[in-house]
């Protein structure tokens, strides 16, 4: 090869070789700063360390490349100052923080944010949530979690986009441009971060950290999507998962952080362990110690290490031994400094919170509160007890969580102020376009409470009032990070309370604040509407009160199938048929079966007998203030080339009386497959807002690429054949059609 070329490959390597994004004066600098950094000082590049304190002498010789876990900005810029001015190399420190739904104002939980199903409300939060937290020195978000979840036990479902691939890409990538803004070197801007790579919401059972069996069609149709998607929408980094993957732990797995990620993906960011992640494949049973397992993560493609240091103890050896190659090292640290060149960190490390807004200003907490009222999903409402007429005279208030500022807030609210949280009593109280009096009783002091000293306080409360909202739910550390449950019923004993307070007679409205779907089968005949607001964060309180008085009407749906039972789960709306599907027709119930029956393979179907096969609610439901009536499904056309775009569109109208947003949802169905296809795929979503009478057509589009998966030679095809589509208002509704795809 020409020397001259030689030069240039040596100097802008992946200038020649990478993704579109990187720039050549950028590269050089890199290059540059490569070729004088000793091995020490790139495994500092490659090692996290949590919290600012006692870190300042390492920082100095280089040792550290990133803080987690520090938002003192006092100290922040104390460390930045050595890192820039102190050390030999002056490379800046990224300073990391699980910014997961808000910084000080708390956003919805993720799994709130995404039965809003908005995805420009989610980027104008994680816009908030990146200003907030950059205006004390953080510049990097362990955020946003993609992990697809059909488990609603696994606790950090909460922190999830919910069960479908298409609903998390297109949300996720709204995470990611709004915590990145249009340029990472804002300084107001934080580099996202793409987690937990991949297939961690798999986990056996939902028992956190768990094995995960995930055939390879199924990593990439579904459990991958979102990850490529943000890989698109240039997501600054990757997060490995905890999980192994048919026997290979992700922080160990090339398949993944190489071929996937690099060479298929062409991703150019940064790859970090999870917590310790590297050295927990000793426990795995895939590394024998320490060293090891420094080695298979390295050569795996992982890149910086968080709260271990098998790579500061090891790297050295296992260059001298041969085990991994200097290439693998300058390629992490190259990957990393190209992340800080992005933030503009070189240029401007330092943070004047003063540059910034105030926090928890007036215009995040009116995000915040829209971001609420939109991820409320009304389940039920029999005899249309919501909206409470304003008139109403006195309203009793019950239950843990109706004014508990502190379990309103959800999973991973690290930097929350907890005296800003609006609750609904407190919400209630205010709103000022209702007299009614508020007789309230907290009567359990907390969901697992089982002190029933309270109740008749409750059902006296309940008794002398017109409507009865009650307040339940999980506390927030029953979701979240190995916070699995077994039982997702109600905790400790609001059952029992609901039914004593249903003996009243009075209607009930019950607003259920958790971490993931409750099973509410024993309770939902005793109360007459449900609002499944989730974790609602800061501005629940207002936002729910605005829904029950019908200031706005419920538009949120479920980003999940909500089941009957836990026994049923997992349970997915995009399930495959089976060769004896369900059929309500040879169904025979547990109770409906002769005692003594002989063995017949009449009802031999895929449901079970005491549960049936429908889940309580499904995916992509929940009900409004008003009607709305679906008309006029029409194709553009019923056969169509793959090279061809066919459009499906359908009119809505709001068949009630008040002004409303529905969720218009578009599915598809591949009849035949090379390899089975799921009986529904969500293709499409539009939020549509309607006056009463109003009436408007959506019209959504397909393409070849939206009709596409992988066949058993694992090529991405789109399939010659017939195809059912649906336009409708969940993932059971909705007008069908169909339509051939012709060579
Ligand atoms: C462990 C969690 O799995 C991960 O999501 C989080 O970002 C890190 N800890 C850092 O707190």
């Amino acid at each position: 090869m020409h020397k001259f070329i030689l030069l240039l490959l040596s100097v802008f390597p992946l200038v020649v070789f990478g993704g579109p994004l990187m720039n050549p004066q950028t590269e050089g600098k890199i290059a540059r700063l490569i070729q004088q950094m000793t091995l020490e000082e790139k495994i500092g590049q490659m090692t996290q360390r949590n919290g600012a304190d006692g870190h300042e002498d390492q920082i100095r010789d280089g040792l550290i490349g990133s803080i987690l876990n520090e938002i003192d900005t006092d100290k922040l810029n104390n460390i930045q100052r050595i890192a820039m001015k102190e050390s030999r190399m002056g490379i800046p420190l990224i300073i990391g923080r699980d910014v997961i739904h808000g910084f000080r104002t708390v956003f919805p939980i993720p799994l709130g944010l995404a039965a809003s199903w908005n995805p420009e409300l989610i980027k104008q939060g994680t816009r908030i949530a990146a200003i907030e937290a950059a205006s004390v020195g953080v510049r990097w978000t362990f955020a946003p979690m993609m992990d697809i979840c059909r488990d609603p036990r696994w606790g950090r479902i909460a922190e999830t986009l919910g069960e479908d691939q298409y609903l998390a890409s297109v949300l996720a990538v709204a995470m990611v441009e709004g915590f990145q803004s249009d340029d990472l070197s804002n300084k107001d801007a934080l580099a996202a971060c793409a987690k937990h790579f991949a297939g961690y919401g798999a986990a056996e059972g939902g028992r956190d950290y768990n094995t995960t069996s995930i055939p390879e069609q199924l990593m990439r149709d579904v459990y991958l999507k979102p990850f490529k998607a943000c890989t698109d929408a240039g997501v600054a980094t990757f997060m490995v998962a905890f999980n192994e993957i048919n026997g290979v732990p992700a922080s160990g797995n090339s398949f993944l952080l190489k071929q996937i990620l690099r060479d298929e993906w062409n991703f150019d960011g940064f790859v970090v362990s999870d917590w310790a992640s590297i050295t927990q494949m000793i426990n795995h049973g895939y590394c024998r110690d320490d060293k090891h397992a420094a080695e298979r993560s390295l050569n795996a493609g992982l890149e910086m290490e968080m709260a271990t240091s098998t790579f500061i103890d090891h790297i050295k050896n296992l260059l001298d031994e041969q085990k991994i190659t200097m290439q693998t090292i300058d390629d992490a640290v190259r990957n990393i400094l190209r992340i800080k060149f992005r933030l503009g960190l070189f240029e401007n490390p330092y943070t004047d919170p003063a540059d910034f807004p105030e926090l928890v200003n007036a215009e995040h907490l009116a995000a915040a509160k829209e971001s609420a009222i939109q991820s409320v999903v009304m389940l039920k409402n029999d005899n249309q007890v919501l909206p409470l007429s304003k008139e109403i005279k006195s309203i009793a208030v019950i239950g843990p969580m109706a004014d508990d500022q502190f379990e309103q807030l959800g999973t991973w609210t690290y930097d929350k102020n907890i005296e800003d949280t609006q609750t609904p009593l407190m919400a209630l109280k205010k709103f000022d376009k209702s007299s009614a009096k508020i007789n309230y009783v907290q009567t359990l002091e907390y969901s697992r409470a089982k002190d029933k000293k309270d109740f008749q306080k409750a059902v006296e409360a309940a008794e002398k009032s017109d409507a009865v909202l009650m307040f339940m739910g999980e506390e927030s550390i029953l979701s979240g990070e190995a916070h699995c449950r077994a039982n997702i019923d109600l905790p400790g004993i609001q059952e029992d309370l609901i039914h004593e307070i249903s003996k009243t007679g009075k209607p009930i409205v019950l607003v259920i604040m958790a971490g993931r779907p409750i099973t509410i089968g024993n309770i939902i005949d005793k109360v007459d509407a449900i609002l499944f607001s989730l974790h609602p964060g800061t501005m629940g309180g207002p936002a729910l009160v605005d829904l029950i008085f019908g200031e706005v009407s419920p538009s949120g749906k479920l980003p999940v199938t909500y089941p009957k039972v836990v026994g049923q789960i997992p349970l997915y709306y995009n399930y495959k048929n089976t060769g004896r599907p369900f059929d309500p027709k040879t169904y025979v119930p547990m109770d409906s079966i002769p005692v003594r029956a002989w063995q017949t393979s009449l009802g031999n179907e895929t449901h079970y007998i005491d549960a049936g096969h429908k889940p309580l609610y499904p995916f992509g439901y929940g009900l409004s203030y008003t009607t709305f009536e679906y008309s006029d499904l029409k194709l553009s056309s019923n056969k169509i080339k793959l090279v061809e775009k066919l459009q499906v569109s359908a009119k809505i109208t709001n068949t009630g009386e008040v002004a409303a947003t529905e969720i218009v949802q578009l599915y598809i169905r591949d009849l035949v497959g090379d390899i089975t296809r799921p009986v529904r795929e969500l293709k499409g979503f539009e939020r549509l807002q309607l006056n009463p009478g109003e009436s408007k057509t959506v019209t959504f589009e397909l393409c070849k690429d939206d009709l596409d998966f992988h066949n058993q030679k694992m090529q991405l095809v789109t399939e010659p054949g017939k195809f059912h589509v649906w336009i409708g208002p969940s993932s059971t509704e909705g007008l069908q059609g169909e339509f051939e795809i012709v060579q």
